[in-house]
């Protein structure tokens, strides 16, 4: 599903990024692009992320 509509980010995308290494959401925010725009898909990325980082 998408996540960042600004940017077509997904969940997928987002949880590759933790995979890859990123930690936070600034991690993503800089690989991806997450959240730098409107920023209203921030709350939802940081979920996505920080459950990521937990199950890895
Ligand atoms: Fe992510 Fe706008 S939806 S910056």
């Amino acid at each position: 599903m998408y996540v960042c509509l600004c940017h077509a980010i997904t969940d997928t995308q987002i949880k590759e990024a933790v995979s890859q290494g990123d930690a936070s959401l600034a991690d993503v925010k800089k690989r991806l692009g997450v959240g730098d725009q409107c920023g209203k898909c921030v709350k939802m990325a940081s979920q996505i992320i920080q459950r990521q980082v937990d199950i890895e």
